[in-house]
């Protein structure tokens, strides 16, 4: 499998082996005796569109723990975009100063892809607009596969914003390429999660034995998931200012609410979080999601020593 050069911008471009051939590659970038060189002669370019914490560091850091550089904006407003350029010639120009990948976030769906085509170097989407964000996706199976060793047969909630949040998007795209899950998507009925993604659930519950359903309260659920997938209110996409009031709390697990959680039961979580997961579960054992953040760095590591050629 060769990964060299290869643009990732949603997690319908991967095949399930190629996903477990990223997962599988996380021990040898680790422990690879040249780990802080491996990407010694180059630099990546990030185009951040939209504010970003863990995405934006855990890509740096990787970057530089594999010897590389880095470039870019982190602020729109302080490049040409404000002058009307467009999201064309911007990557145009990057790709044309000697980077070797460029990293780009962006609030509309779509850009990523734009992008990709503009440049000839690799493009990594770290989240475009409620699209999707694989790069994400691939730390959420990685933490999944750790905690749960596998990836076939999982049951797991995702509790949200499921119509704006990309994660859980990229993340049910995703799964559906294994055998057997059990999906369980909570939200309320404005914030469900798009149709063309249930179509997709019905198909591989043909084809792959998926099973799925659509409900809005966490209790009903909590003791049957080997993982509760939380989420906040995409409030930045919700138009109608009441709409997004009305939800902006609508779940909040605490503690007191896990008691018929299976002993295994991970609580993972993109992050950032607001109010949607009680900081008294923080230290139950069942919460995850910093841990799931940690393991970011990994996974991001592994695949830009595999886009870069310093892996195979
Ligand atoms: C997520 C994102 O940007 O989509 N954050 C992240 O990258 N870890 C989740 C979110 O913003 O809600």
């Amino acid at each position: 499998m060769n990964f060299l050069g290869r643009d990732i911008i949603s997690m319908n471009d991967l095949t399930r082996e190629e996903i477990n051939y990223i997962l599988s590659r996380v021990p040898e970038v680790q422990n690879h005796p040249n780990k802080a060189s491996l990407c010694n002669d180059k630099v990546s370019a990030m185009l951040f569109f939209e504010p970003s914490t863990r995405t934006r560091t855990s890509f740096e850091v990787a970057m530089r723990n594999l010897g590389g550089k880095i470039g870019g904006f982190y602020d729109a407003n302080i490049t040409s975009t404000v002058k009307e350029e467009s999201l064309w010639d911007t990557v145009k120009m990057h790709d044309g100063y000697g980077f070797d990948v460029i990293v780009i976030r962006h609030p509309l769906k779509g850009a990523a892809r734009v992008a990709a085509e503009a440049a000839d170097i690799p493009v990594i989407n770290a989240g475009d607009g409620p699209n999707q964000h694989p790069t994400q996706t691939l730390l959420d199976l990685y933490s999944i596969r750790e905690t749960q060793g596998r990836l076939d047969g999982i049951s797991i909630a995702m509790v949200g914003d499921l119509v704006n949040g990309r994660t859980v998007h990229s993340l049910t795209e995703a799964l559906l390429k294994y055998e057997n899950c059990r999906l369980i998507f909570i939200s309320p009925r404005d914030l469900a999660m798009p149709r063309s993604i249930i179509d997709k659930c019905a198909r591989a519950s043909i084809d792959r034995g998926v099973t799925f359903v659509e409900a809005g309260r966490i209790e009903d659920h909590i003791g049957q998931v080997d993982v509760l997938y939380m989420t906040r209110i995409q409030m930045e996409r919700l138009q109608e200012r009441a709409l997004a009031e009305k939800f902006r709390s609508i779940y909040r697990l605490e503690a007191s609410m896990l008691s018929d959680a299976k002993p295994n039961m991970k609580i993972m979580h993109p992050l950032p979080r607001v109010t949607e997961i009680a900081q008294d579960v923080d230290e139950t054992q069942y919460a995850y999601y910093f841990q799931q953040a940690k393991n970011g760095l990994l996974v991001r590591e592994t695949l830009l020593a595999l886009i870069l050629g310093a892996i195979t």
